[in-house]
């Protein structure tokens, strides 16, 4: 069924807005800026970039060859390619969805409550209890059921007339919403302490191993790339698309939005010297820190809060749409299930298996490394190696509609030795931490 009536983009905008909003989310507000202040400024920001380049773009290539190439959900297009083998790793694509949307979703549901709050009552007057009082508990589990209501209704609505509809209108308005913001904190006084510290740093001292390892992870959870949702999107594209210039575009703009995220965030916190919140938890560069901006700042604060907050909220929903849209479309092909039945069924699991996440946020933290740190880069290796060694001819199918383009051959230079052994690397350091966290989880409950 899913064969031959498969679905397509309107248009090629269509598809960069929606692979666009899947790349840019809370991964670019929340964490980026929450890991550039962690790790030296600056330095952190140009580690990034570089592995955008080097790791990111190539990776991001070869899913959406795969998937345009196969027309196909994760799963059935790996083994379309590779033999039916290497369903396992589309499988593992698929968990990944599942895990990451649990937790996100109670991530994002706490923002809309944010959004809520600044609308109705204005910011609490004490933002580290306030997020105290909210983060766990059937309240929070609550805004996540709301937050994935939506992302349910939108992906039940197809790729066209959900999906596509939705990301043209939210993209530009997200991406006007976090300007427009970031041109209100350059007007602060003491801006420029947070430019200072956002954008100058001792490059030699801020580079390690552990910093690595945390723009590794970070860069492929920004890119939407590990777990098969480019390559999903890719698969409802024509085939004259041309790729290279697709990935280029959507590497860059979500480089953009958590550069320009920066911009916005450390202004606002540095102005009103709460540089000191946002080390509290992961959390709380977002949660508590700007909130408490935001509320000493009156009624502008007010004004200017709501709209970080709604811009926050469509971020993360393009996001949720595209994780969702990875489980559903492996159900649709997989199982031959009804795109609203697969929706329904599929959504409705993952807002349950969020219920720990809302309830724990020491559980919402150690899913989030476990997604990262596991899920990501060990399905970002699998993939590279993939298209590295085992597709017969990734750049024959790479150059359809992108003919004359010269670096085809370093493309697959790069995913055959690079990529993978800069991951083996990461994965080396990553995985004891990943499963000594786990394990602190099982041993305290
Ligand atoms: N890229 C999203 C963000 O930065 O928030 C998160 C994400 C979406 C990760 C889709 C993975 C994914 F497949």
């Amino acid at each position: 069924m899913a064969g031959e009536s498969r679905e397509q983009w309107n248009s090629r905008t269509g598809f960069i807005f929606a692979a666009v909003g899947s790349a840019v989310g809370l991964g670019n507000m929340w964490r980026f800026s929450y890991l550039t202040a962690e790790n030296g400024g600056a330095a952190f920001v140009v580690l990034y970039l570089l592995l955008t380049l080097v790791i990111g773009l190539p990776v991001m290539l070869a899913e959406l060859t795969v998937g345009r190439g196969a027309g196909k959900s994760p799963i059935q297009a790996l083994a379309h390619y590779g033999g039916p083998r290497w369903r396992g790793l589309g499988a593992v694509f698929v968990a990944a969805g599942f895990i990451i949307l649990s937790y996100y979703g109670v991530i994002a549901g706490w923002t809309l409550r944010y959004a809520g709050e600044a609308l109705v009552t204005g910011f609490a007057d004490d933002p580290g209890l306030h997020f105290r009082n909210i983060r766990e508990g059937s309240g929070a589990f609550l805004f996540h059921v709301f937050f994935m209501g939506a992302t349910i209704g939108i992906v039940a609505g197809g790729v066209k007339r959900g999906i596509e509809r939705v990301a043209v209108i939210a993209m530009p308005a997200l991406f006007f919403l976090v300007c427009a913001v970031a041109l209100y904190a350059a007007t602060l006084d003491g801006a420029g302490a947070g430019y200072r510290y956002y954008l100058n740093t001792d490059f030699v001292n801020a580079w390690s191993l552990d910093v690595l390892v945390d723009a590794a992870g970070q860069a492929f959870f920004s890119l939407s790339l590990g777990m098969g949702a480019m390559l999903t999107f890719a698969s409802y594209l024509p085939r004259e698309s041309h790729l290279p210039n697709e990935s280029l575009l959507i590497a860059s703009a979500d480089f953009g939005v958590a550069f320009l995220a920066g911009l916005m965030v450390f202004p606002l916190i540095f102005a009103l010297g709460l540089s000191g919140d946002v080390s509290e938890s992961t959390l709380g560069a977002l949660f508590v820190a700007l909130p408490k901006a935001f509320a000493a700042m009156g009624a502008a604060g007010r004004v200017v809060g709501l709209l970080f907050f709604i811009a926050l909220v469509v971020g993360a929903l393009t996001s949720a749409i595209s994780l969702l849209e990875v489980v559903v479309s492996a159900t649709i092909d997989g199982l031959n299930w009804s795109r609203l039945q697969s929706t329904l069924v599929m959504g409705l699991a993952i807002t349950a298996l969020g219920a720990p996440s809302a309830w724990n946020i020491g559980f919402l933290e150690v899913m989030d490394k476990v997604a990262n740190n596991l899920f990501l880069l060990g399905g970002g290796l699998g993939l590279s190696i993939f298209v590295g060694w085992v597709m017969k001819d990734p750049t024959g199918e790479v150059a359809v509609g992108a003919e004359g383009v010269p670096w085809f051959g370093l493309w697959r230079g790069l995913l055959r030795f690079v990529v993978p052994a800069f991951l083996i690397v990461v994965l080396w350091n990553s995985v004891p931490a990943t499963l000594r966290a786990v394990w602190g989880l099982i041993s305290a409950s």
